[in-house]
């Protein structure tokens, strides 16, 4: 079923939570790939219905970013939600959740500012300010999101804590090609040579864990690590960065600690896609 407006979305959950169910909302931009129908098949496993969102959310695009080019494909989408699981398909017009005079805005603080808040200053605003949105339009009980977007999901756990949402969030793991590339709508802009050079990204996040787990515990070494692996297998790609933090807070120590938890972070531009990756290690 689809939704297209807000008033209709808030009654169908308010509904639904009075006949004592479970809402799973797995919010997205469309475009759906296997990656976002991983998370509806789990929230369908794990709750009672689900509502996946479909909305290009302009506020978290950059003037110069892809919004007018993102790509779109409504009927398609419906379809690979519904077979996924998904009980309703909410897809709101820009104009109507963002109408004239529209002015709030969520900042979600100094998680927001590293890394991908530097290449993409405001996108976690955006983000952070829709997903608030959504959670008031649709009310679920629990929500999903991606590891792929690893910040993204540290950004929405600092929104629900702080902003006291009455929310679970489930983070599903990220969901690769057979080989490694991770699956991001945005992939389509990659051109058959691109697509085959991007698989150095994995390579690169496999070599750095390797080197975790063999022992190596410090950060400068296991960036250089990561950039030269890239800049090795493909001198085309440009990297943003390529860079190895503490996985909750996102600090940068000089060694990690044994037994902590290292988030590798990937951000780079591939003729005019910019892909991002990440994967997480325990240090030994
Ligand atoms: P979008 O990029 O469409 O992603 C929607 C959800 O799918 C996010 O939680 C993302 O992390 C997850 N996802 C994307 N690719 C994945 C993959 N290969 N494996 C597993 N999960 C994957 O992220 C957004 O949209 C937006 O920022 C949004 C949260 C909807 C706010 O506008």
């Amino acid at each position: 079923m689809l939704i297209e407006a807000i008033a209709q979305m808030q009654q169908w959950s308010e509904a639904m939570r009075t006949q004592g169910n479970i809402i799973g909302l797995v919010p997205t931009m469309g475009f759906l790939h296997e990656g976002h129908c991983a998370l509806i098949k789990t929230a369908a496993q794990e709750c009672s219905v689900v509502i996946t969102t479909v909305f290009v959310n302009p506020l978290q695009f950059g003037p110069s970013e892809d919004f007018a080019r993102y790509p779109r494909d409504l009927e398609r989408d419906i379809q690979l939600a519904t077979q996924a699981g998904a009980t309703v398909v909410f897809a709101p017009t820009v104009e109507h959740m963002y109408p004239a005079g529209y002015a709030a805005m969520i900042d979600p603080g100094p998680i927001a500012e590293k890394f991908e808040g530097i290449f993409r200053p405001g996108h976690f605003r955006g983000v952070a300010t829709v997903v608030a949105k959504l959670f008031n339009i649709t009310k679920p009980h629990v929500a999903y999101f991606g590891q792929k977007d690893y910040q993204q999901t540290l950004v929405i756990s600092q929104l629900i804590r702080d902003l006291n949402f009455d929310i679970r969030m489930r983070v599903l793991p990220t969901v690769r090609q057979d080989d490694g590339l991770a699956l991001s709508s945005r992939n389509v802009y990659l051109s058959p040579q691109e697509r085959q050079q991007a698989t150095i990204l994995y390579r690169a996040l496999q070599e750095a864990e390797y080197a975790i787990r063999q022992g190596e515990r410090r950060r400068e070494t296991i960036n250089t690590l990561l950039r030269h692996t890239i800049e090795a297998g493909c001198p085309e790609i440009k990297i943003e960065y390529a860079a190895a933090a503490t996985a909750e807070t996102l600090e940068e120590p000089e060694f990690f600690a044994s037994g902590s938890r290292v988030v590798l972070l990937l951000a780079v531009r591939l003729g005019t896609a910019r892909l991002i990756d990440n994967s997480l290690v325990e240090v030994p």
